[in-house]
């Protein structure tokens, strides 16, 4: 989670620039060793040449069903416990902080999980190079709400990505997004509901105010409703627009 005290001249990829930490406190040991041992065969590596796309199904084996997308997963605890519970599904990663990396795989060892793999960086570069549809759900959740009016630009949600997950997500598929900010919260949903191509799938408060029972908690979350903070839980069915 960002610091505010990172250069930004530090942590610029590509074109882009991160807003938040890459490292944490030291890792243990065999947390390294997890990271130098295992990352290897589960990181996925993006396209070397200009313009080419990276089909996620080539991730996974063939009888794969789905392929599910987590932005920004943390620790992996959510990820790590949606694996297990869907075993046929393949599950793509995305979290620059390392520390967070590391305690994913950590999770998908202990779960003997092998259907996960993880882009340990900054998503806008993965999401660049997919596919249109290749995706069955997208979430981000607990997404950095940066509350203060001049970060706004770096929160992740805006009207582009909120298109581009149109782009990625096939006809049926879900947009999963959770935040305990109310001004996020108010932010995302506008620009969810602007972009045609998706339907809040909410009818009523609690569809929104009570985590879905597939939906398992993050560190988060508990750290927030913790600190006395009441989350809400949005899902989007992405339409068929082409009709
Ligand atoms: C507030 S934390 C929430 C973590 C986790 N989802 C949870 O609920 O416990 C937000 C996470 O998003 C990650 N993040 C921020 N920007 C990101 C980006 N552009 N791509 C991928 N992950 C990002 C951060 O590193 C951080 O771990």
């Amino acid at each position: 989670m960002p610091t505010g005290k990172e250069d930004p001249k530090d942590i610029v990829q590509r074109d882009r620039v991160f807003y938040g930490r890459r490292r944490g406190r030291r890792l243990r040991a065999g947390m390294e060793t997890l990271l130098e041992t295992r990352l290897p065969e589960l990181r996925v590596e993006l396209p070397d040449t200009p313009g080419a796309r990276l089909d996620p199904r080539r991730l996974f084996p063939p009888d794969t069903e789905e392929i599910w997308l987590e932005i920004g997963f943390g620790g992996g605890e959510h990820l790590a416990a949606q694996a297990e519970m869907n075993p046929r599904v393949g599950f793509i990663g995305s979290e620059p902080f390392m520390n967070g990396v590391a305690s994913l795989i950590r999770h998908c060892e202990d779960r003997g999980l092998g259907n996960v793999r993880i882009y340990p960086d900054d998503v806008r570069d993965l999401l660049a190079v997919l596919p249109d549809g290749c995706l069955d759900r997208i979430a981000v959740l607990f997404a950095d709400p940066w509350p203060k009016k001049r970060h706004h630009a770096r929160r992740i949600i805006q009207h582009e990505t909120i298109a581009e997950f149109h782009r990625l997500l096939k006809p049926g598929g879900e947009l999963r997004l959770a935040t305990d900010d109310m001004g996020y919260l108010r932010w995302m949903l506008a620009r969810a509901t602007a972009n045609e191509g998706f339907r809040w799938l909410a009818r009523g408060p609690q569809d929104w105010r009570v985590r879905p029972d597939d939906w398992p908690e993050t560190r988060y979350e508990a750290k927030a409703r913790a600190q006395g903070r009441r989350p809400a839980f949005m899902r989007f069915e992405r339409l068929d627009t082409t009709g």
